[in-house]
């Protein structure tokens, strides 16, 4: 053969053989044997390996799995990857479909697509020019692993876009569930057991362990399978509905799952919800409710979405899982505000997979409603993600040794008085020095979204508090590199890791360092949100409840948290020491332009060159205002490309109507 030949030979098998899969994976409709199968890809092998120089990462022969790795690779989602609310009874249901509406201004049903809630775990494959080039494991969210040759060894994800002779899209992040159907993990837990293996705890477990093997001939074997339902970055194609993604999807031989359903109005949706879960033993895969999301692209950016989890989208789950135990005793733990938690100690006992040995208790007046004592056969429930909760005691179970179980007066970590506010439920320690109070809020400090203090774990924490070396946040920063070093299993090498971690976090964002000091009620969202209202934190100190609830999303209990926080002297020095051991807080860069001073802009169809959020930056930045409905008081209407009804009451009303030119050279970036 020449080598001519050989390459067109290589290239045609592969076709075929990337074409079987899809049909038997995808599909599930085969028109080859087995063996016929096998027969191919003996062929391409053979003829690989006389011609290496023809090899490729995207060859059907490399599904069976790479040399392993030393440890994966991590690498940030272009765009976040978010989680979802959840809802377990109709009533949140039915609020989520009026919040909807109401947010929307609209008076008809809204048009949601529902889709069964798969319990895998989420990735992220992105195709560039047609070719798989990355695979990523949803992480935090933010930031996964990179799991490339892992997912080639699925099956049914195409290692090629298909595109029946048309173009590919350019870039395509295309999201889903990565899953173990039921009869395969059944199977795979036979074997195990056979082979004297240990046994996978659950369907997602198994999942789970198996693409986040480092050796991938180990995830080539484990029968995975996936599903998509969401895209992240796409160039060269226009989606404008949920329905058309999962239209898209399987039309390049990405699966998509076949339960899904189109539901006018949230009713329909709750009817698809009772006709799941009723259906719920026949679907061959484990699912663990529905998620409802709003069909409409257009509708989804007005809705916009929140720190970590859309507005538009819902995750309606099956009733928690079940079962009983005893309270062997009751701890008392202390949390960050100084709340005194009690929690029961279990008798470790199985609900759905996951051994639980700790349950919340909440606070004393659950314990006096639910009348648990320590001793008590109890039933526990988790629920999704959920901790676990202490449902009730059995009380027929009792033999009167059972004790009953009163918070102590003193803290358990400090000794000082407990205290319960009036009209509280929770008991607190007033020490505000306490060590467990102190650990918790530095906990809080060091995290992620707050001052993300590389190499400061909970751990470190302790031993920090515990040897008396840090009393308060800004002690960290006054801490020297011997007093680091000379920790327990600390060289010198972390201690200056530590140091340089440290420094670094002392450039951090206004709304970051808000949320940083850990006032009640204030998340990562509710401080950017108060970034862009207040300047700085004299700014803010001076702001009074009436002021603070003016601001959309902010409501009387966090208004109060709020000011609260800001009127204790002790919080004012703890931000005054700060300063001192050199934290500057600095805005996001904001221009100040005034240009379109007053104005009021309204948005419709779909823009070229921004997503809607983005538009509205753009004029709040140039000091107009962006709303959602066209009234009288709008000054401008952009349209973008198909334009819905606000177009035409635009036009009634005398609006002004922008082209997205236009829109950009007023705001001056065109
Ligand atoms: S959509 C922004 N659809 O649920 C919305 N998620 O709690 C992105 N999940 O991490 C998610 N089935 O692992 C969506 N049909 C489905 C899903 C689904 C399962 C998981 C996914 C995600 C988690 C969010």
């Amino acid at each position: 053969m020449k080598k001519s030949e050989a390459k067109e030979r290589i290239e045609e098998l592969r076709a075929e053989i990337e074409d079987h899969n899809y049909r038997y994976y995808v599909l599930e409709d085969p028109v080859i044997t087995d063996r016929e199968y096998d027969e191919l890809l003996a062929e391409l092998e053979e003829l690989e390996g006389e011609y290496p120089e023809f090899q490729s990462e995207n060859s059907p022969t490399q599904r069976v799995g790479a040399s392993p790795a030393e440890e994966f690779e991590s690498a940030e989602h272009s765009q976040p990857m978010l989680s979802l609310s959840n809802a377990f009874e109709e009533e949140g249901v039915l609020d989520f479909g009026d919040r909807v509406k109401r947010e929307l201004g609209l008076d008809g049903d809204v048009t949601y697509l529902s889709e069964p809630k798969l319990d895998g775990l989420a990735v992220e494959v992105i195709y560039e020019n047609g070719e798989l080039t990355k695979g990523l494991t949803r992480g935090d969210g933010v930031t996964g692993e990179v799991v490339t040759r892992n997912i080639k060894t699925i099956r049914s994800i195409p290692l090629k876009l298909r595109t029946n002779g048309g173009e590919p899209p350019r870039l395509l992040e295309v999201r889903g569930e990565v899953y173990m159907g039921k009869d395969s993990f059944r199977e795979m837990n036979e074997r195990r057991a056979k082979e004297g293996k240990d046994l996978f705890a659950n369907p997602r477990n198994a999942a789970a362990g198996s693409l986040r093997q480092l050796d991938p001939k180990v995830t080539a074997r484990r029968p995975l399978d996936a599903f998509f339902y969401d895209v992240g970055e796409i160039g060269g194609v226009e989606l404008n509905s949920q329905e058309e993604l999962l239209d898209y999807l399987p039309s390049l031989g990405l699966r998509v799952n076949p339960y899904t359903r189109k539901c006018i109005g949230i009713g329909e949706a709750i009817d698809y919800f009772r006709d799941i879960e009723e259906r719920r033993e026949e679907i061959p895969y484990e699912i663990d409710g529905i998620v409802i999301k709003v069909n409409d692209f257009d509708l989804r950016d007005l809705l916009g979405t929140k720190t970590r989890s859309p507005r538009w989208a819902l995750a309606y789950k099956f009733p928690p899982e079940r079962a009983r135990t005893k309270v062997l005793d009751i701890e008392v733990g202390v949390g960050r505000t100084g709340a005194l938690t009690p929690v029961a100690v279990l008798d470790p006992v199985e609900v759905k997979g996951a051994t639980i040995s700790r349950a919340t208790l909440h606070n004393q007046d659950e314990i006096d409603e639910k009348g648990i004592r320590i001793g008590d056969e109890v039933i526990i429930q988790r629920a999704g993600d959920v901790i676990p909760e202490v449902i009730k005691p059995v009380k027929g179970e009792r033999d009167g040794s059972e004790e009953k179980f009163k918070l102590p007066d003193r803290c358990p970590v400090c000794g000082e008085p407990v205290k319960r506010p009036r009209g509280e439920a929770i008991h607190r320690c007033v020490n505000i020095s306490c060590p467990a109070r102190v650990k918790e809020s530095i906990k809080h400090f060091a995290s992620k979204g707050a001052a993300d203090v590389d190499g400061l774990g909970d751990k470190l924490v302790e031993q920090f508090v515990d040897e008396g070396l840090v009393e308060s946040i800004p002690d960290l920063y006054r801490l020297s590199k011997e007093e680091i070093s000379d920790l327990e299993r600390m060289g010198e090498k972390s201690a200056e890791n530590l140091l340089e971690s440290l420094e670094e976090s002392k450039e951090i964002t206004f709304s970051r360092l808000l949320y940083a000091l850990g006032i009640r009620h204030v998340g990562e969202h509710l401080a950017r949100v108060l970034e862009s209202e207040y300047t700085d934190f004299d700014d803010l100190e001076e702001a009074n409840r009436e002021e603070l609830e003016e601001i959309n999303e902010i409501g009387p209990e966090v208004a109060e948290s709020i000011v609260n926080f800001f009127s204790n002297d002790r919080n004012l020095d703890l931000i005054r020491e700060l300063e001192e051991v050199g934290v500057r807080y600095e805005r996001p860069e904001r221009e100040t332009k005034e240009t379109l001073a007053g104005q009021k802009f309204v948005f419709t169809g779909r823009l070229e060159n921004y997503t809607r959020a983005e538009a509205q930056d753009l004029v709040e930045r140039s000091g107009g205002r962006a709303t959602s409905s066209v009234s009288s008081a709008t000054d401008f209407l952009v349209a973008g490309q198909s334009p819905g009804s606000k177009y035409d009451r635009a036009r009634e009303e005398g609006v002004t109507i922008l082209t997205e030119d236009e829109f950009e050279e007023m705001v001056g970036v065109g």
